[in-house]
């Protein structure tokens, strides 16, 4: 097959969600579709169970499952469908971020009962600073839940989405007779006896048709029908570019568990999700269809086994063809290397790959090579934009506790920031560090990992701090002033970038008027 044809049947997609929504049943049904499992329950849910918040071996067990599951892909109506599984816990909001830097699409899962929630908001808001176009799935239609139009609206205004629903649902909870789809113009039933039974649709290309009173009841035919019309009263036409432009989100309705509008979804999804187009680097935008490879770096895992320190760096093909044992320059080390065993994965099964195209996910076993945002190419000195960081929730300083295994404590730390478990923050004045997370489970994950992979012992030391700023000016008179006033604030990120960790909301806030030509900023990309 031509590359331009490979490029084109994939489908490289996010499923985000607030926890318990429903992401995990989700992707064992369309895993369940493409055959890439046979059995329910095959994937394991990777969000670390409520009750064991701070159980380190659960955090180590959910690590085991989350390698397993990082990347499941499968075929199916000729298509090549690669999932990119996202961590449900907020604590590791981080690792999504990045992931879905390697993602062309995803698709929101909303519980159509608690409607739009905290961690649907961050993911959607770092969605649309990329423009990823975004497919809308409202899930658990056999239960109660809130009006669609009602529910519609909350997402258009807390997610800033403008939103066009595919299908229309029919009845809800107890009464849930099924959807209508817009996008297929097929009538499909909810079986309430036979809940998991699939299907077919019937096709109804216009709703007045006297067959849809037989089909519903009268009832709910003549709510339908006024329902249909207010959809296309209220929402402009579904137009697949502004879907790709991320303009509007489509919208369908189901129930994830009772495998109902799934297969809808998946085939709507297909047809119109974006195949990997192209990715901006920093000198120029390069596109899928070029022959030479590039690939990037956006997730690294560290091996489970403490006495073989290897990790696997996922890489997403951007362009050309990943070949194995083929030599490629790992652009910031400046050298050629070369992978005899790059893994591909296919639902939980991993195995050799010979090649890969754009879209594609590799893991590279990694013995500290590589960082996360790190660049492969044929030759080409190419720099992905970086992914960024955000301004972290938690800070804290760390501090070696074993004068004796200096040396392990900063090896340790260096490669736990490579992989991007936390931030980094090193003070200019004294040389001591800063950790940042998004959750306080994350300063566990560092302890642990120092000792049982590193021999190291960390303890932490309070510090009191609003944000994390970065900080930069054209002015260098202005920033030397800015500099050398909050000496004692001022620190550099892991790329020597200036931060000033405000020590609280007021200073921030009358440095920001103080220092006119200095830029501040909560995220790393500016
Ligand atoms: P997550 O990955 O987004 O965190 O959610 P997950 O799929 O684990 O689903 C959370 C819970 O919601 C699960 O129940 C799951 O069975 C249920 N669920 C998913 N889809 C539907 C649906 O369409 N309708 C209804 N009624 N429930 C749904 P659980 O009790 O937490 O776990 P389990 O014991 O059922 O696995």
């Amino acid at each position: 097959m031509r590359l331009e044809d490979e490029i084109a049947r994939r489908r490289t997609f996010a499923i985000i969600a607030h926890p318990d929504a429903g992401k995990t049943t989700l992707t064992e049904k369309l895993l369940l579709f493409g055959g890439a499992i046979q059995v329910a329950g095959a994937v394991k849910s990777n969000k670390i169970k409520k009750t064991a918040t701070s159980d380190f071996m659960e955090i180590e067990k959910q690590r085991g499952i989350s390698v397993a599951t990082s990347v499941m892909a499968f075929e199916y109506l000729g298509k090549k469908i690669n999932i990119l599984d996202t961590p449900g816990h907020k604590d590791f909001a981080e690792d999504t971020y990045r992931t879905l830097t390697a993602v062309d699409s995803v698709i929101v899962v909303i519980d159509v009962a608690k409607g739009v929630e905290e961690q649907t908001e961050k993911l959607v808001s770092v969605c649309r600073m990329r423009d990823i176009p975004i497919i809308v799935f409202i899930n658990k239609m056999d239960r109660e839940g809130k009006d669609a139009f009602d529910l519609l609206d909350e997402i258009e205004q807390k997610l800033g989405l403008k939103v066009r629903p595919l299908s229309w649902p029919i009845g809800m909870g107890k009464d849930l007779k099924g959807v209508y789809n817009l996008y297929e113009q097929k009538l499909f039933f909810f079986d309430n006896e036979d809940k998991q039974r699939l299907k077919e649709g019937v096709e109804i290309n216009d709703l007045s048709d006297p067959k849809v009173d037989e089909l519903l009841g009268n009832r709910y035919a003549k709510r339908l029908r006024e329902e249909v019309e207010l959809v296309s009263e209220v929402y402009d036409e579904f137009d697949a570019k502004n879907y790709l432009g991320a303009k509007i989100s489509p919208v369908f309705f189901g129930s994830a568990v009772n495998n109902f509008g799934v297969k809808e979804l998946l085939e709507c999804f297909i047809d119109i999700a974006p195949c990997p187009m192209k990715k901006e680097a920093e000198s120029r935008v390069i596109e899928a269809k070029e022959d030479k490879f590039t690939g990037f770096v956006f997730k690294i895992h560290a091996n489970m086994d403490p006495n073989h320190r290897s990790r696997i760096a996922f890489v997403k093909v951007c362009s050309g063809v990943f070949k194995r044992n083929t030599n490629y320059l790992h652009v910031r080390h400046g050298k050629n290397l070369k992978f005899a065993s790059p893994t591909a994965f296919m639902a939980e099964k991993k195995s050799i790959v010979e090649e890969a195209y754009p879209g594609d996910i590799i893991g590279l076993p990694d013995t500290g090579n590589f960082k996360i945002g790190d660049s492969l190419s044929e030759g080409e000195q190419i720099k992905f934009k970086d992914i960024p960081n955000f301004s972290p929730e938690l800070l804290q300083y760390v501090e070696n506790s074993d004068a004796m295994k200096s040396k392990q404590f900063a090896k340790g730390l260096d490669q736990l920031i490579d992989e991007g478990v936390a931030q980094l923050f090193t003070s200019v004045a004294s040389g001591r560090k800063v950790i940042g997370t998004v959750g306080a489970l994350q300063f566990e994950v560092i302890q642990y990992r120092l000792l049982h992979e590193y021999g190291a012992s960390c303890v932490y030391q309070p510090i009191t701090t609003y944000k994390a700023v970065w900080v930069v000016s054209k002015d260098k008179a202005e920033m030397e002033d800015f500099k050398s006033r909050k000496k004692n604030y001022m620190f550099v990120d892991k790329h020597g970038v200036d931060v000033y960790l405000a020590e609280n909301k007021y200073a921030l806030e009358q440095c920001m008027e103080r220092f006119p030509k200095i830029q501040f900023h909560l995220k790393s990309d500016f």
